[in-house]
């Protein structure tokens, strides 16, 4: 153990005097001081072995930190200083040009085609309410029949906070809440933002817009709902569009469909927006399931009503020829001075 207190004196003087390189040859290398000293745990006793090892180890890391640290300082020696602030250019040397700075602010496209689509259900007579960006397990899906243990819990992956809140898969956690201690008619539309939990790609994020739309009134039929949903599409992409409901699956609606258009670039001949179908399915919508307005007191056998959920930031794409919805959250200003 003698031994190993004569090394640490050793390594305390050199780490003053040596470099990293001479550090390292010294202790580190094949031939070095450490390497030795670990080679002499099979000549100990056993009883020795554990505490020679264990100092023996710490010797060494204190080498290898001193050694890492000197490189560290030698890097940031070694990279030229910029001072930002001087007056020429730094690789050429030559006076800066005056820039011209742009400190105008403006809103964002998903903004700017938000309050279009407002207007567009304002003008129609609905009330706009704001969802939340956080919510809980009542509104995100028992409300919405989805009982606990319900197979089509899975179709909604997000995030939940450890003390069990939600941040809302989709807008439909609103319908409650507009619901419920009203006396129909009721009309109103819900923006607001929603998250999945998804791997992203061109046609997929994480954070998007939807916009949530509830009509319940007496007598309130399917035709009803095509008809409105058609009047805002066409309203809102300015052109006559041919639609189609098509059968899907929503816990929370019966019937359920998605709501289907004409591809308005090419007229049903197949383009890339339709990926070379013609039609292009926009939203999911239905008659509003009878436990739905139940659950918010309201009497299925005397009201009826539609719902819908559709994706902002999908419909803004297709009217602005937008390929990857990742450019709307990216914050690349090229990007956002086109539009
Ligand atoms: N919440 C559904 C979704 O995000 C969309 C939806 C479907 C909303 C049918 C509705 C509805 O209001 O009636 O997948």
């Amino acid at each position: 153990m003698s031994n190993l207190d004569d090394l640490q004196n050793k390594i305390s003087k050199d780490i003053e005097e040596l470099n990293s390189e001479e550090l390292k040859k010294i202790y580190l290398s094949n031939e070095g001081l450490l390497k030795k000293a670990f080679s002499e745990i099979s000549k100990l006793d056993t009883d020795q072995r554990a505490e020679y090892g264990k100092k023996l180890n710490e010797l060494k890391s204190i080498v290898e930190k001193e050694i890492l640290s000197s490189q560290k300082s030698n890097v940031s020696k070694s990279v030229e200083r910029i001072d930002p602030t001087a007056p020429f250019d730094h690789d050429t040397k030559q006076e800066k040009k005056p820039r011209i700075l742009d400190l105008q602010g403006s809103s964002h496209l998903l903004m700017n085609e938000l309050g279009k689509f407002l207007e567009i259900f304002q003008s129609m007579g609905f009330d706009i309410v704001e969802s939340r960006q956080i919510d809980d397990d009542y509104h995100m899906f028992e409300s919405l029949n989805f009982p606990k243990g319900h197979p089509a819990r899975d179709m909604y992956d997000t995030f939940w906070t450890e003390d069990g809140f939600v941040l809302p898969a989709h807008t439909s956690t609103m319908q409650n809440r507009i619901l419920k201690g009203k006396k129909p008619p009721i009309m109103a539309v819900i923006p607001g933002r929603c998250f999945r939990n998804e791997s992203t790609d061109s046609s997929h994020e994480h954070t998007f817009f939807q916009i949530e739309g509830i009509y319940v009134d007496k007598g309130i039929s399917i035709a009803n709902m095509i008809a409105t949903i058609q009047e805002f599409l066409e309203s809102y992409l300015e052109t006559e569009l041919e639609v189609k409901i098509q059968p899907a699956y929503f816990p929370f609606t019966e019937p359920d469909a998605e709501f289907t258009i004409s591809c308005p670039f090419c007229d049903k001949k197949g383009c890339s927006t339709c990926g070379y179908t013609g039609w292009i399915e926009l939203m999911g919508c239905g008659m509003i399931h009878p436990n739905v307005l139940k659950s918010a007191n309201i009497d299925p056998e005397e009201y009826s009503g539609f719902a819908w959920g559709v994706g902002l930031d999908r419909l803004l794409m297709i009217k602005n020829y937008i390929p990857d919805i990742r450019e709307l959250r990216a914050g690349n200003i090229k990007f956002l001075r086109k539009y």
